[in-house]
């Protein structure tokens, strides 16, 4: 066993859509990897060289990093040279509504790992966290590590100095992961500025971006900015669209209209923002600084209130009709993807059918079985595209899909269509 603790060069902690890919890929460039997650089915999924979530050309990387030998899983963490911790950063919400940063993960995640860190090993935080959460998982990892010493089943605790701890964060768009994870540019935030050097190290293995050495409290700042940044954009785009509802202006050609001024670039409003990333990070800061993060705090709103303006319409559209059959094209949370977590579509859906509007088609292409969310929910249905048009008295177009963008106008003659992408104009 010892031997087989000292070969690992990484370990990565969390085997989902980062950790994965960050896992395969480090594998496929020669190094010897280890892969956690709490969950033995993925555990055993991966091992026989296969996946548990969709995501292009991932299964031929995964294929040939556990092929090669250099990529192996289990439920418990080994020593290794590099610790990353890839697991998730959701929020929970307080008795008020407000959103609280969920840490839990990180820190069972540190307390795991902290029998098998030895001094001068680096230990990577990638999951998207508020500022201060790299300290935290060195207190964390230290804490157990104390507590280990004194159960008389560690010889040394250590001191913070005494090992490297850097935040990492990732970039990645689902849907074109491989491609970025290999050319985007990161940031290396480190503890100190040997952490982040080394962090800078481990990340050129395969990394052909520019890498930026930091410290970690603007590592972890810089990757919720860029996400509430993409927020308050989208925000205002969604508003317009709102503004341009009440005035009975059509917002896309506005939206084309007002980017041709050389220094405006509006973005497309949608149903809502979804997705674990841009929908959630924006909170973490708005719960660090709440007095300061007006407009952050505030884009958010804005965003998640556009789901219910679209039920509305619908509602508004079925009241005309005697029992209507609405088709709910996509549930994902973008186009050309599989993942619903926090989806604007999915919670339209369920609205629209929890509303009593009338019998509810939905329809998304990446899912063969009707997901958790929609089983028991009374008139609901997952069905085809083909059915769902052909039945259809109300067409609500919620996601982008390639297949959606394919459909032939035709079949829309003579239904109601709201097209919240605006993709069928
Ligand atoms: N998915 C993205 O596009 C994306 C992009 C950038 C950043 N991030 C961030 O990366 C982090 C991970 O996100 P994800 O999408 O990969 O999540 P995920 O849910 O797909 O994967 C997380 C995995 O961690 C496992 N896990 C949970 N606790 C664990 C523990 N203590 N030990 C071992 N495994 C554990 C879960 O079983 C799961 O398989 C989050 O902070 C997220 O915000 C995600």
């Amino acid at each position: 066993m010892k031997a087989e603790f000292q070969s690992y060069d990484v370990c990565v902690i969390g085997l989902g859509y980062i950790g994965l890919p960050t896992a395969s890929i480090f594998a496929t460039r020669g190094l010897k990897v280890f892969g956690v997650d709490v969950r033995a089915d993925v555990v055993e999924i991966i091992n026989g060289g296969g996946l548990h979530f969709h995501e292009p050309d991932l299964d031929v990387i995964v294929r040939a990093a556990v092929g090669s030998g250099n990529l192996r899983a289990g439920t418990t963490p080994v020593a290794a040279r590099t610790f990353i911790l890839a697991v998730p950063t959701p929020f929970s919400v307080g008795p008020k509504g407000e959103k609280i940063p969920d840490l839990s993960f990180v820190e069972q995640a540190s307390r795991a790992i902290a029998p098998f860190v030895e001094p001068g090993n680096l230990v990577i935080l990638e999951s998207t966290s508020p500022v201060g959460t790299t300290e935290l998982m060195r207190d964390w990892l230290l804490d157990e590590r104390r507590k280990l010493v004194a159960a008389g089943r560690l010889a040394l605790a250590g001191t913070g100095e005494q090992f490297l701890f850097a935040h990492c964060p990732e970039r990645v768009l689902p849907g074109n992961m491989l491609k970025e994870l290999v050319s985007n540019d990161r940031i290396a935030g480190g503890l100190t500025p040997e952490a982040g050097r080394v962090a800078k190290e481990l990340y050129l293995r395969f990394c052909t971006g520019e890498i930026f050495v930091t410290d970690a409290r603007t590592a972890e700042m810089a990757k919720l900015t860029e996400n509430s940044f993409r927020d308050v954009n989208i925000a205002f785009a969604n508003e317009l669209s709102l503004i341009c509802d009440h005035l009975g202006i059509d917002v896309w050609e506005l939206i084309r209209l007002a980017n041709r001024h050389p220094r405006v670039k509006i973005l497309q409003p949608g149903p809502g923002v979804g997705g674990h990333c841009i929908a959630v990070d924006p909170w973490f800061i708005v719960h660090s600084a709440p007095e300061v993060s007006r407009l952050i705090r505030t884009a958010r709103e804005v965003n998640d209130a556009k789901p219910h303006h679209i039920v509305a319409r619908v509602r508004a559209a079925a009241a005309k009709l005697n029992q209507p059959v609405i088709a709910c094209l996509g549930l994902a949370f973008k186009a050309d993807i599989d993942d619903l977590r926090e989806s604007p579509a999915m919670e339209i859906t369920l609205e629209i059918a929890r509303s009593g509007a009338g019998e509810v088609l939905a329809v998304e292409p990446h899912v063969t079985t009707p997901p958790k969310a929609l089983v028991g929910v009374e008139r609901v249905a997952l069905v085809s595209l083909d059915e769902a048009l052909r039945r259809a008295d109300i067409v609500v177009l919620l996601v982008n899909h390639r297949q959606f963008l394919a459909v032939d106008r035709a079949r829309l003659a003579g239904k109601i269509v709201i097209d919240t992408r605006g993709v069928w104009r």
